[in-house]
């Protein structure tokens, strides 16, 4: 079965052919990077209308790339949340002209169950799994039972992981976005210099939850509190410091998850995936068996749309024309503690 997978959801417009929700044919992403760069974050208006512009050109190009055209798609797949509004219409009002036009089925995505599919485009992952979404708008920890079918344990009640990366770059003027640079930066720096907090929300109901803003605040407001002597006061630093604070904090979580449930697979999708640090975290813990998607495939694409929709098309599901798109995640009720 050919799937056509249409994503923008946020600031890349990305389109991609997959063959039996595994084989990707092609993965076109067009990302807004550098439009966006002079403003330090994504300005909605300007994403979709860029989306507007490119979206025709990025599906085409698609299905060129694939070696295949629209007569030949099986059914056609694409995020309807969660994400910016006015991006997330784009898509999926080009996807809906489509399938009205050509008669092909189309199904409407969810984009934080989309990330959790992406290491199952390269690697044979059995459920149920912990899945960990560390992105620019999410942070999740939740047991995965199917592909469409997870049970959140913690989440942040604040800032998204990525979200404080971004902030702390703007703030210091490292560069957007953010994620990148902090983690390359940190490869030079010294993470004893600054002893960052980890909010103590390891009890009760918050077990499995965790809180960038405070941390956000002691980087940005606070830096001479936490600087310890000895150490310079530099950027390379505060990176590597700001770094290793913001995913012990998230390892510890996890570790704690998979340990009280007993399910030691993790698998991790989002753009903070492909950071250094957190990756390094997880493949020293002899314990757990781990999958990360490829680089290209933790940031918003395409063919983790595509291969997810494989399965709902499989089943039967079809979206109708009234399906609209939604800036929340919905249908993620929180089963732990
Ligand atoms: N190496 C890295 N280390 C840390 N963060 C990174 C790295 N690479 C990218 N990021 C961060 O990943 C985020 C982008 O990821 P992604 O595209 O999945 O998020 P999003 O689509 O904006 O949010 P969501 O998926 O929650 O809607 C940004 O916040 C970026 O700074
Ligand atoms: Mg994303």
């Amino acid at each position: 079965m050919l799937v056509l997978g249409i994503e923008s959801s946020c600031d890349e417009c990305s389109a991609a052919v997959v063959e039996d929700g595994r084989k990707i044919l092609s993965n076109n992403i067009a990302t807004q990077i550098e439009i966006h760069k002079e403003y330090d974050g994504v300005v909605p208006e300007i994403a979709s209308r860029t989306h507007t512009e490119w979206v025709k050109g990025v599906v085409e190009s698609a299905l060129t790339e694939a070696g295949t055209d629209l007569a030949k798609i099986d059914g056609i797949s694409v995020t309807n949340r969660p994400g910016l509004i006015g991006s997330l219409m784009v898509g999926l009002s080009y996807a809906k002209g489509l399938s009205l036009a050509s008669g092909i089925p189309f199904i409407g995505i969810d984009h934080i169950l989309a990330h959790l599919y992406s290491a199952r485009l390269e690697h044979d992952i059995e459920y149920p799994f912990i899945g960990l979404i560390v992105s620019g708008g999410h942070t999740i920890i939740s047991v995965v039972r199917d592909f469409d079918h997870i049970e959140v344990m913690g989440t942040t009640i604040d800032d998204a992981c990525g979200e404080a990366y971004d902030k702390v770059a703007k703030h210091y003027g490292f560069g957007y976005p953010g994620g990148l640079i902090i983690d390359q930066m940190a490869q030079k720096g010294d993470d004893r210099a600054f002893s960052f907090p980890d909010p103590s929300l390891h009890k009760g109901e918050h077990r499995y939850d965790v809180s960038y803003s405070g941390l956000k605040t002691a980087v940005i407001n606070q830096i001479d509190q936490f600087h310890n002597e000895g150490y310079e006061k530099s950027e390379h630093n505060i990176a590597a410091s700001f770094q290793k604070a913001a995913i012990t904090m998230l390892m510890k979580r996890l570790f704690k998850a998979s340990s009280d449930t007993g399910i030691s697979r993790v698998v991790a999708g989002g753009g903070v995936a492909a950071n250094s640090y957190l990756r390094s975290m997880l493949r020293d813990k002899n314990n757990l068996e781990v999958y990360f998607p490829s680089m290209e495939l933790c940031t918003d694409n395409a063919a983790m749309v595509a291969g997810l929709g494989y399965h709902y098309l499989k089943r039967g599901d079809r979206s109708g024309f009234d399906l609209s798109a939604g800036s929340r995640v919905e249908g993620f009720r929180k089963k732990y503690p």
